[in-house]
């Protein structure tokens, strides 16, 4: 600590560059030890990175704040955000140049995540910042250096690292919150369900942009139709009743701005844990649900699109169907086959976001365009053998099409929001109003095709060097290309974008060859995410990024297939 206080005194007022001297330091401190792993060249370049270990001998987190992984996860998740919170009431802030003056930690949203921001371990706790070391124009401000690290670093550490200063009931909420939403997850299979519905959930959000609940007082809160009300019985409190979702074929109907696309958005991001307040911690879905929609315009590579899509015009083969611009139908078809490639048990479509041609085909069209003019089978033809061979099932939006009555095993009807089981109204009207449409797509799904990827591509080379660097929630810098994710729609936090470009690059790295799926290589990287952590990622490993949070196996495919560098074997 007094070698730090001598460097900072030492260097006042010398050039920027003077503060590199820190880099790579480690500096003892009464409570913790402060790390500074990157500092920047610059006061507007990237800020410096440092980290802040406590002793657990000190922080005193009991263990059963921290196993099993679960807590662990919660309660990082948890300190991260307690650190953002605490920063803004002791630090001054932005003072000088550039980044001056900024002290930051990764900042959540409202799904509990694994992040690489705070670790707890028995050995020590952990926090990474971010920090603009102050500059007056490009000259060390070693007092206000002193002033950050001396006096507002300490209190911050003081007020969150250390389990005595922290509020024990939001913590302990917190945790206990995220274990119920995982345990709830898990149940689902055993009760035959894909998804489930808390009474009392609050469903709608804010606004477009904004991930907040709408208030109590401004939103219909959720009730399951009787008919489909089970309860499930999370460790902690009492049993939770609400809607469950079985397997097979759910269709969401109803009028207009009635409220179901809310509904299966919320199933969407019920694959993650909510924070306590949330309105969704207790609106759990099966953790591998794949939201599919139409996407005009990307690029599809070699994917098998058969089973949907054959005989297009010119011939083009749709066994290993490639396009740098994909149409509305094959762009979906893609996206489904590529969502069982990677592994998923349930699909969610929304006709708001969906190809009509893909969606449906009706007995007149039937008659006007032949069979043998049209290369798409409509979904409505293999929703069931998706159920009936893969085992997938599906819930899908349709308010604009009874077709879909007769494939349906269960259908709710969101009605001024609230929720009601009319599948057997549903099959009444099937049945009095039978349709004579053929059946089209012949018997079975249809051949699903691993694939496998080349390496060609994937280095993310820009001139000379390596650049991967995630812009917002949707775009990635990989290489010389830009990267858009904006239509993965389960993708929720900027943190989980930064680790997705590494992963591509760690992937392409480590696991990629001759002989290898695309799952596979995947699915190796993920496993050494579990055993290592997410810094394996890192392409400066030992160096401790502090902003990574854990995302899906399913984004992380639906980003590799997006690359338009992408080639596959
Ligand atoms: N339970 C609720 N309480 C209050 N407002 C809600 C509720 N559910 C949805 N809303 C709001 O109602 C509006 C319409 O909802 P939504 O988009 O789900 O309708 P929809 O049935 O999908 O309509 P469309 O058929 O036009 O696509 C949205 O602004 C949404 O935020
Ligand atoms: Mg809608």
């Amino acid at each position: 600590m007094e070698k730090l206080k001598r460097t900072l005194t030492r260097i006042d007022n010398k050039g920027y560059k003077a503060y590199k001297d820190l880099e790579g330091k480690t500096y003892t401190f009464p409570d913790f030890e402060l790390c500074f792993y990157y500092v920047q060249g610059d006061p507007f370049a990237g800020p410096s990175q440092a980290a802040v270990r406590v002793e657990q001998k000190r922080a005193q987190f009991p263990p059963a704040t921290y196993e099993p992984k679960i807590r662990k996860i919660a309660l990082g998740d948890y300190l991260t955000r307690e650190l953002s919170k605490q920063i803004k009431r002791v630090c001054k802030g932005r003072r000088g140049t550039g980044k001056s003056g900024l002290l930051a930690v990764d900042s959540p949203g409202q799904e509990i995540l694994e992040r690489s921001s705070v670790t707890v371990n028995k050995e020590y706790v952990e926090a990474r910042f971010f920090i603009g070391l102050p500059a007056r124009g490009r000259k060390v401000l070693g007092k206000q250096a002193e002033e950050m690290l001396f006096t507002e670093l300490p209190e911050l550490i003081k007020r969150t690292l250390f389990f005595s200063a922290l509020d024990r009931n939001p913590l302990i909420n917190h945790i206990k919150t995220a274990e119920n939403q995982e345990s709830m997850r898990n149940e689902l299979r055993e009760k035959g369900l894909v998804a489930f519905v808390a009474n009392d959930a609050i469903l709608p959000r804010r606004s477009g942009v904004d991930q907040r609940p709408l208030p109590r007082d401004q939103a219909v809160t959720f009730t399951s139709p009787p008919s489909l009300e089970v309860e499930l019985s999370p460790p902690h409190g009492e049993k939770i009743l609400g809607m469950g979702i079985p397997g097979g074929i759910t269709l969401i109907v109803g009028g207009g701005y009635h409220g179901k696309s809310t509904l299966l958005r919320a199933l969407e991001r019920g694959v993650y844990n909510h924070i306590p307040g949330d309105g969704r911690e207790y609106i759990v879905t099966v953790e591998d649900a794949v939201k599919i929609r139409a996407e005009d315009g990307r690029r599809v590579c070699k994917v098998n699109i058969s089973p949907f899509i054959d005989n297009l015009p010119m011939k083009v083969d749709t066994t290993t169907f490639f396009s740098e611009d994909a149409s509305g139908s094959t762009s979906q078809a893609a996206n489904i086959i590529e969502a069982l490639e990677i592994g998923t048990s349930l699909l969610l479509l929304d006709e708001d976001t969906s190809a009509t041609n893909f969606m449906i085909r009706d007995e007149r069209m039937q008659r006007l365009v032949e069979k043998n003019k049209e290369p798409i089978t409509p979904f409505l033809d293999k929703v069931r053998d998706i159920y009936r061979d893969l085992g997938i099932s599906t819930v899908i939006v349709m308010g604009g099409s009874g077709d879909y009555f007769d494939a349906s095993d269960t259908v709710i009807m969101m009605d001024h929001y609230y929720a009601y089981d009319v599948t057997g109204d549903a099959k009444r009207v099937a049945e009095d109003y039978p349709r004579n449409r053929a059946s089209e797509g012949g018997e079975g799904f249809g051949e699903l095709t691993p694939r496998i990827v080349g390496k060609k591509g994937l280095d993310p080379v820009k001139g000379k060097k390596k650049k991967i660097s995630a812009k917002g929630l949707y775009n990635i810098q990989y290489g010389a290309q830009n990267l858009s994710l904006f239509y993965l729609e389960q993708l929720v936090d900027a943190a989980q974008t930064r680790a997705i470009g590494d992963i591509i690059n760690y992937v392409a790295e480590q696991y990629i060859n001759e002989s290898i799926t695309l799952k596979k290589a995947i699915d190796l990287a993920f496993h050494d995410i579990y055993e290592k952590g997410l810094d394996v990622i890192s392409p400066f490993y030992g160096e401790h990024p502090g902003d990574y949070s854990l995302p899906r196996p399913q984004e992380v495919a639906g980003a590799f297939n997006r690359l338009r560098s992408l080639h596959i074997k």
